[in-house]
């Protein structure tokens, strides 16, 4: 069993945009600038946000965190965003989900200019995605293809399973998994909470992809031997041995999954750093796409 390592590979990742910037720099070109935007104080929202600014920082870009109160109204949110579209030295904007229910996802989404849609979820980005059209890939689904591609896992005509059908992950996930691209070219079934016989689904994956947000869904019994296990869960489970109070879990049941697996995601330290190497890479391509 061999650990994908999504710190090292991040950090891989970060490296040669780092290289890259520092190359803009000394052509006096403009550096990439992400503006991320905040609403409330959800604290993995606080925890994912501020990681993205830091990974800014010490890439060499930009950044612009705006705080908004939990209660801004909709109109206030559409009218920072329009803000944004409108401002060239920005490159890319991120609105950090989830929302407060008052306000729709979907409309500041679609209000986002798709020029600089780093997070990929705008329709324009999504249909391009689906074509196989260059274009901004969501974060996690590309951190994970940027994982196999490290590690040159084999997916070519592979079983995949992917447990979830979010727009942020399960379904992207399932579209890059059967692109005709290497890594790509699996056979994809996407499961979700209708899905029946899942546990024989899951059973029958060579690359089994859990985006569910269940903490220790997957077990042993639902993993075939030799399997590669993707992890993208990543869930606060209450913890008083903790000095936070909780401690992170997976949608995986790691201590007994693993040593099924051929290669695994840890969690944390898998998808979760690539998912920030990722949107970095989004970040240059908005910036590359006007320099
Ligand atoms: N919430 C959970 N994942 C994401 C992501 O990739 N982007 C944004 N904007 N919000 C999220």
């Amino acid at each position: 069993m061999q650990i994908l390592d999504g710190n090292l590979v991040s950090k891989a990742t970060r490296d040669e945009l780092k290289i890259k910037v520092a190359q803009l720099v000394a052509e006096g070109r403009k550096v990439p600038h992400l503006a991320a935007i905040l609403v409330g104080s959800n604290g993995a929202s606080e925890t994912y946000v501020g990681s993205k600014v830091k990974t800014c920082e010490e890439i060499g870009y930009k950044s612009t965190l705006i705080r908004l109160e939990e209660t801004i109204s909709e109109f206030k949110l559409l009218t920072a965003i329009e803000e944004l579209n409108n401002d060239p030295d920005i490159d890319g904007i991120l609105v950090q989900l989830p929302l407060p229910k008052h306000i729709s996802d979907e409309k500041v989404i679609n209000a986002i200019d798709a020029s600089k849609d780093v997070d990929g979820f705008h329709p324009v980005s999504v249909g391009k995605m689906v074509q196989g059209l260059p274009t901004f890939i969501p974060a996690t689904p590309h951190g994970v293809m940027l994982m196999l591609e490290h590690y040159k896992i084999d997916t070519k005509g592979k079983n995949a399973v992917v447990i979830g059908r979010s727009n942020i992950v399960g379904r992207p996930m399932s579209i890059l998994l059967s692109a005709n691209t290497q890594p790509g070219n699996c056979t994809v079934t996407i499961c979700h909470s209708h899905t029946k016989n899942l546990k024989e689904i899951c059973k029958e994956a060579d690359i089994l992809v859990a985006a569910l947000g269940r903490p220790e869904f997957v077990t042993a019994d639902m993993v075939k031997e030799g399997a590669v296990v993707i992890d993208v869960g990543i869930t606060r489970v209450e913890d008083t041995t903790k000095k936070k109070g909780f401690s992170l879990k997976g949608d995986v049941k790691y201590d007994e999954v693993a040593p099924l697996c051929s290669y695994i995601t840890p969690v944390p330290g898998g998808v979760g750093p690539m998912t920030i190497a990722a949107l970095m890479k989004n970040t240059f391509r908005a910036c590359q796409d006007k320099n």
